[in-house]
C-alpha cells in the first residue's frame, strides 16, 4: 500500500491526475472504473481545464465502479456527473461504457456484467481493470458496497445490485472480488469527516474489518491519494 498526502482537495486532485495522465501516455485500451459521489468532481474539473492537451484520451476505455439506479440525466447519475464536467469538455470521442441506471437493477447488473467480460481480459477467471478508482463513505462503504451487505465482498458475480442504507436507492456495485483483481486500485479520498476511517483502514484495525472498503486488498497496487485532512489521524 502506498499513501500519497497533499495540503488539499485541489493538490490531491492535480496530483492525482498526474499519475492518471502517466499510468496511460503509453497504454493503448487502458480501463479505468471511475468511481461517484462528490470527491471526483474536482478531479474532473481538473482534468477538463489543465489536461485536455496531457492524457492521451484515445488510450482510456471509462467504466464505473458502481452507479446509482437513476437515468444519465439526473444529478445523482455517477455517469451524469462524469459526462457532464470532463466527457463534454473533451473534443476527444471517448470510449465509454456507462452502467445504464434506468434499467431494471437486476437486468442492468447482468448486462453490465456481460459487458465488462466482453471487454476486459480474464485474469484469474475474472475480469482485470487496469485501474478502479475508489472513494470512501463516513461508514466505510466504497463502490456501493455498504456495511450491512458485506457479502458483496464475495460475491461470484461481477456486478450486483445493492441498496443504500439510508435512501433504500438501488444501486450496481462491482463486486470485491472483481474490485480486488484490479492492476491497481487507487482510493481518493479528501477531508476531515473521513479522517478516522482512513486511519482504521489503512491500518487495518480490528473495528475496520467491519468496513467494506477493509476489505479491499488488489492483487495489483494499493494507493492512497488524500489530503491532510483526511490524513490527519494516521
Ligand atoms: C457513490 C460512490 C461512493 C462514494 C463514497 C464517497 O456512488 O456514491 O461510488 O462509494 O465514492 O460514498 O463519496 P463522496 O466522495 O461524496 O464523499
Amino acid at each position: 500500500m502506498e499513501t500519497y498526502i497533499f495540503k488539499n482537495p485541489d493538490e490531491t486532485a492535480l496530483n492525482f491526475a498526474k499519475f492518471l495522465a502517466r499510468e496511460t501516455a503509453n497504454k493503448p485500451n487502458f480501463s479505468i472504473a471511475l468511481s461517484g459521489g462528490s470527491t471526483p468532481k474536482l478531479l474532473f474539473d481538473i482534468l477538463a481545464a489543465d489536461f485536455k492537451e496531457t492524457i492521451n484520451w484515445p488510450n482510456i476505455r471509462f467504466f464505473w465502479g458502481d452507479e446509482r439506479c437513476v437515468p444519465p440525466d439526473h444529478s445523482e447519475s455517477n455517469y451524469g456527473v462524469a459526462n457532464e464536467r470532463l466527457f463534454k469538455q473533451i473534443a476527444w470521442k471517448l470510449a465509454v461504457h456507462r452502467i445504464e441506471g434506468e434499467n431494471d437493477p437486476e437486468v442492468e447488473a447482468r448486462n453490465y456484467s456481460k459487458l465488462i467480460i466482453s471487454k476486459l481480459n480474464l485474469v484469474n477467471d475474472l475480469p482485470e481493470f487496469d485501474l478502479v478508482i475508489l472513494g470512501l463513505g463516513e461508514d466505510g462503504h466504497t463502490a456501493s458496497i455498504f456495511p450491512n451487505q458485506m457479502s458483496l465482498l464475495e460475491s461470484d458475480k461481477i456486478c450486483e445490485v445493492a441498496t443504500h442504507p439510508q435512501s433504500g436507492q438501488k444501486r450496481i456495485t462491482l463486486t470485491g472480488k472483481v474490485i480486488n483483481n484490479a492492476e491497481t486500485v487507487a482510493f481518493l479520498v479528501t477531508g476531515k469527516s473521513k479522517a478516522e476511517r482512513v486511519h482504521e483502514i489503512t491500518k487495518q484495525t480490528e473495528r475496520a474489518q467491519s468496513y467494506p472498503a477493509a476489505h479491499i486488498r488488489p492483487k495489483g497496487d494499493l494507493l492512497w491519494y488524500m489530503d491532510e485532512a483526511a490524513a490527519a489521524n494516521l
